[in-house]
């Protein structure tokens, strides 16, 4: 069976923590889209993970797949595999797909330029080489791992992106920052180290899947950063839906099983753009203070606000989400008071659907249910879950599960898989 975990809003959502929960049961773990812009948190007793790359079923020793729909920076992922030994995590079997694309110094130095040149537009990027790297697939110029472990397809290709990038770099001021000879050296040693891990992942899913073994696809980033449906252009470059699920892992869209949404129990955001729920008040730095609202790859500040179920909705038609997780719901005891955004108000007119046009994203007025706060012991609801909760944190959860009209999976009120409280599995 195949089951994909998705985050139902701008990402950090705790896919990783709970991809590494579920990945108990699965034999195999995939990341489909998405690179090093992501970074999920896994807490196991006293250590902390935070993974950019590998799927989070590494933790747990669970074979893992870096799929074709992934952007990948070796660097970064020598750097993951090299910590992993450090701290003597016994790995599975890792697969990087041949048709995944390769990060190469001058995305880095593309994405700084066009941040730089975009202005208010510009997403306020993880500045890994994302977007860019997407792009030069989307032209056709990408070098993917296929290319990066043949010496000869590497040489030909990286000749012509060189040539086009130092190109467009000097039309705008720029020099390349990295010589093609240091890429060839540099990338030369990745390929030879990485290459007995280079395999058409697709069949190796296929033949997973074939022999009945359990799969779990593990989402990077958010809905609302879907290069389709996400704010754009505020958004990421990759297909985060599940739909990207299917083309990024190579498997046909009837052999997903379940589909879980992930949703915290209010709103986060790292970068620009419009969020309607924003709180600019002491509400708002209670959700950043208590959520440690940080982002785990640049460090910036996420932006907080109340729950916006007009996300969540709209996600939930996007994926057709089986079950919900709600995260992180310890961070909204001790308010006075607790909001969800069940509806966007434009021009005093309610809005049927989320909106594509940011200035009229950025124009609306949420519509709010409100609900009276709570307080709890965290170990009191680890020991006694669901039941033990004060009924106004009963009644927020059921709210969202009756209003979505989704099954709520679990809730978790700590980062520790011991804090994360499940209903059913996901296969
Ligand atoms: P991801 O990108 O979706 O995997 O999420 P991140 O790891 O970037 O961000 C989630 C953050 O919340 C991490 O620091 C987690 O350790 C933390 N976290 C996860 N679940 C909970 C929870 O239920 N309560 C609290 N307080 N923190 C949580
Ligand atoms: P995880 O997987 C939150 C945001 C960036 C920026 C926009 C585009 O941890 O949930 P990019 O570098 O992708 O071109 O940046 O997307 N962004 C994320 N925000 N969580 C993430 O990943 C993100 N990955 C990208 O802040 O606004
Ligand atoms: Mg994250």
């Amino acid at each position: 069976m195949i089951s994909v975990i998705l985050g139902s809003q701008w990402g950090d959502e705790a896919k990783g923590k709970l991809t590494d929960l579920y990945a108990a049961n699965a034999d195999l773990v995939v990341r489909f889209q998405g690179g090093n812009n992501a970074g999920h948190t896994i807490v196991v007793g006293d250590e902390t993970f935070k993974l950019r790359l590998l799927p989070s079923g590494v933790v747990q020793g669970r074979d893992v797949v870096l799929g074709n729909g992934m952007v990948i920076d070796p660097s970064i992922l020598m750097e993951e595999l090299g910590e992993l030994t450090a701290r003597s995590v016994p790995v599975g079997n890792i697969s990087i797909s041949d048709r995944a694309h390769v990060i190469l110094p001058y995305h880095r130095q593309e994405d700084a330029i066009l941040e730089e040149l975009k202005g208010a537009l510009k997403a306020g990027t993880t500045g890994k080489g994302i977007g860019p790297c997407y792009a030069d697939k989307v032209s056709r110029i990408g070098i993917r791992f296929a290319d990066l472990i043949d010496p000869q397809a590497f040489k030909e290709k990286l000749d012509t992106a060189y040539a086009i990038k130092e190109a467009l770099f000097s039309s705008l001021g720029h020099d390349m920052t990295v010589s093609k000879q240091e890429i060839v050296r540099e990338y030369s040693e990745y390929a030879r180290i990485l290459a007995p891990y280079v395999t058409d992942t697709s069949y190796l899913i296929t033949s997973y899947h074939q022999q009945g073994k359990r799969i779990l696809l593990e989402g990077a980033q958010g809905t609302h950063l879907d290069i389709d449906h996400g704010i754009y252009p505020y958004n990421t470059s990759s297909n985060t839906i599940c739909g990207g699920a299917c083309t990024g892992a190579g498997i046909p869209p009837h052999s997903i099983g379940r589909v879980l949404g992930i949703v915290k129990a209010y709103t986060t955001r790292v970068g620009t753009g419009p969020v309607p729920t924003e709180l600019h008040d002491a509400q708002g730095r209670h959700l950043a203070d208590k959520g440690h609202e940080f982002g785990t790859v640049t460090g910036r500040p996420r932006r907080c606000g109340w729950l916006d179920l007009m996300l969540v909705s709209y996600a939930h038609r996007l994926n057709h989400f089986d079950g919900i997780f709600v995260t992180k719901l310890d961070v909204l005891c001790g308010l006075e008071a607790v909001k969800v955004c069940v509806g966007y108000e434009h021009n005093g007119e309610s809005l049927a659907t989320f909106p594509s046009n940011m200035r009229v994203l950025s124009e609306v007025t949420p519509v709010y249910t409100e609900f009276p706060g709570w307080d709890f012991d965290c170990a009191t609801i680890v020991a006694g879950g669901f039941d033990a909760l004060p009924d106004a944190a009963k009644d927020y959860l059921k709210f969202i599960e009756n209003e979505l009209d989704i099954p709520l999976y679990g809730f978790s009120i700590g980062p520790k898989r011991s804090e994360t409280i499940t209903f059913r599995d996901i296969f």
